[in-house]
């Protein structure tokens, strides 16, 4: 089976979480974009925000109520996907640069869903770390950091963040989220920690497997 039957099996899944009347999170990336269809096919009288303008302008094409965020405080559901995904819960996200807004949305949800496909799951995190980071300052954050370097020719995010990627080791999760928290000049970081996610949704082959984490 494909990888991205793959995605498409653990967005659909996914999708029939989703209820009438829910505030819903749109996440950002290849296995989301399955998800929008598959939630659009529902009809459910549903608003949701969105992560990143593209989401925003594909959720929107197929006929899915987009609200700012600013106009929600209280999400019931999010669901995005992930890089990598560790047994204990713990995230990579941000290939897609949108980690900042990515972690608000999954922090203001009820439920936090994660969806991947099988190449998804890993033993142990592995850099990189995606990084968004202020302009102001920036070679002095960088050198605060020690091991991170700038996307190459992505543009900014759309709160003006720079797109970069620690990449040193990631040892303790933890521990790195709790200094990249603590560094200057850092805006967000691409590790979600275990307590942020509730369901996590891993496609292998023709079957998906549901771990409810709380
Ligand atoms: C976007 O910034 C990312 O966090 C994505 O959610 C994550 O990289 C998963 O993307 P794919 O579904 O494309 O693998």
């Amino acid at each position: 089976m494909s990888i991205d039957r793959e995605k498409q099996l653990a967005a659909q899944a996914a999708a029939e979480l989703v209820e009438d009347g829910m505030a819903v999170g749109l996440g950002t990336g290849s296995t989301v974009a399955f998800l929008l269809p598959a939630l659009a096919a529902r009809k459910l009288a549903i608003r949701c925000v969105a992560t990143s303008v593209h989401t925003q302008r594909k959720a929107t094409e197929l006929g899915l109520e987009v609200e700012l965020a600013d106009m929600l405080d209280h999400l019931d559901i999010a669901i995005d996907g992930a890089d990598q995904i560790t047994p204990d819960g713990w995230l990579i996200k941000g290939g897609g640069g949108a980690h900042t807004r990515e972690k608000i949305v999954a922090a203001s949800a009820a439920r936090f869903v994660v969806i991947g496909d099988s190449t998804k799951p890993a033993d142990v995190l592995r850099p990189p770390v995606p990084l968004e980071l202020l302009a102001f300052g920036l070679p002095a954050t960088l050198r605060e950091l020690g091991s991170a370097v700038l996307r190459a020719g992505w543009p900014p995010s759309p709160d003006g963040g720079v797109i970069a990627d620690y990449t040193g080791p990631v040892g303790d999760p933890s521990e790195l989220a709790a200094r990249l928290s603590a560094t200057p000049g850092l805006v967000g970081h691409g590790l979600f920690e275990p307590s942020l996610t509730a369901d996590v949704l891993i496609a292998r082959a023709g079957s998906v497997e549901h771990r409810i984490l709380r």
